[in-house]
């Protein structure tokens, strides 16, 4: 069993609805067209992560609370917190979002400051606030002032570079920040450079008992989950991309960090989990073809469980109906008894480049 370690005090824990003895607390980052309310149902029925964040709300001269978004806050099917994250720049559109979220059950506001999209980031919002420390402190301390309750932040360590990533550390202390998760990747380093963990130690050193970590960016397995929590004494880990490969990853991290044998799921299981996300994200008013090519999203990452030499993907890729979706699933993960082979942890095919920006350690 790994020790209790670094910042999460017992405090911070109770006020960001953490249970006291979560030995490594995890959340289920926020992704775009994922993490809406099927998916968080389909998860809790693998094992909670003890957060949830919601798919950014867009925040905009026009802008009104997506009630689709809304509903994984309102509807809520699980037992575990609900952070609400905004994505916007201009003060008076955040005062009067942060004010509409108080009718709201959520548990914290979560500001975006790492979406890489171009289109996102030449507003100078999501990861372009990140070339804009002044910005970021005239937002936060009006989100500050307006809400009483958890105001946490997601940023990566920098847009191009890590110039401003100490200045920014320390806005976020002198606002009472509680909880930040950190994304160890620049905007410019996209989603497949590989992860710069060293960061985390200077945001600990800055952060330290004042505001938790999160550290996230490619953490595939439970095992590298409690490395890294191991190693440089943060409240948790934040998992986004392998929670879609393997939506066990939380129950693996809390049976791994109480000593226990982790889950080990099977083709089998993962056949089940492709059905029920059918099932979960199917709508009368959304058409068959439709509803194939929102799953192929999900699969996308989910065949990369598989060690076949990428052949689940060619073939869901070609089907355009449910029935031929549904018969690719049972050739490759229920036939010729592959349904009791185990299915890999770490992501098959995947390579990681380094950011040529940044000097990896
Ligand atoms: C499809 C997709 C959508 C995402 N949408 C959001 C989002 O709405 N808000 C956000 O802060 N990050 C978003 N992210 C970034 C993830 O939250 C996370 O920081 C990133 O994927 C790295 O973590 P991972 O390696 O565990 O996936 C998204 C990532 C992906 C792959």
């Amino acid at each position: 069993m790994i020790q209790f370690l670094g910042a999460g005090t017992s405090g911070s824990r109770t006020r960001l609805g953490i249970a006291t003895d979560s030995i490594c607390p995890t959340a289920l980052a926020p992704m775009q067209d994922v993490t809406g309310l099927p998916f968080m149902s389909l998860v809790s029925e693998r094992g909670e992560p003890d957060m949830f964040f919601t798919e950014f709300f867009r925040v905009h001269a026009n802008s009104r609370l997506d009630p689709e978004i809304l509903s994984s806050v309102t509807e809520n099917p699980t037992k575990r917190p609900v952070f609400a994250q905004l994505i916007g720049e201009n003060i008076s559109d955040i005062k009067r979002t942060v004010l509409e979220l108080k009718n709201f059950p959520v548990a914290g506001i979560d500001l975006n400051m790492g979406c890489p999209a171009p289109r996102v980031y030449k507003k100078n919002v999501g990861g372009g606030l990140l070339k804009d420390p002044a910005k970021i402190d005239q937002i936060l301390e009006v989100m500050r002032d307006n809400w009483g309750s958890n105001l946490t932040v997601k940023m990566r360590i920098g847009f191009e570079d890590d110039c401003n990533f100490e200045r920014i550390l320390n806005i976020i202390l002198k606002n009472k920040i509680n909880l930040l998760s950190l994304h160890v990747r620049t905007v410019k380093g996209g989603y497949n450079t590989i992860p710069s963990y060293h960061y985390v130690e200077k945001a600990v050193e800055i952060l330290q008992d004042d505001c938790p970590i999160l550290v996230n960016g490619s953490i595939e397995t439970a095992g590298e989950a409690l490395a890294l929590k191991q190693q440089f004494g943060v409240l948790g880990v934040m998992i986004g991309r392998a929670a879609i490969r393997n939506p066990w990853i939380f129950r693996q991290i809390r049976e791994l960090s109480s000593g226990k044998s982790p889950f080990v799921p099977k083709r089998s299981d993962l056949y089940n989990y492709c059905i029920d996300l059918y099932h979960e994200l199917s709508h009368p008013h959304i058409e068959e073809r439709k509803m194939v090519s929102r799953m192929k999203k999900f699969l996308n990452y989910i065949c990369l469980s598989l060690s076949d030499g990428g052949q689940f993907l060619t073939q869901m890729r070609h089907a355009i109906t449910q029935k031929e979706l549904f018969s690719v699933f049972e050739y490759h993960l229920m036939l010729n008894s592959k349904s009791d082979l185990e299915i890999s942890n770490k992501p098959q095919g995947t390579e990681l480049k380094p950011n040529p920006m940044l000097t990896v350690k």
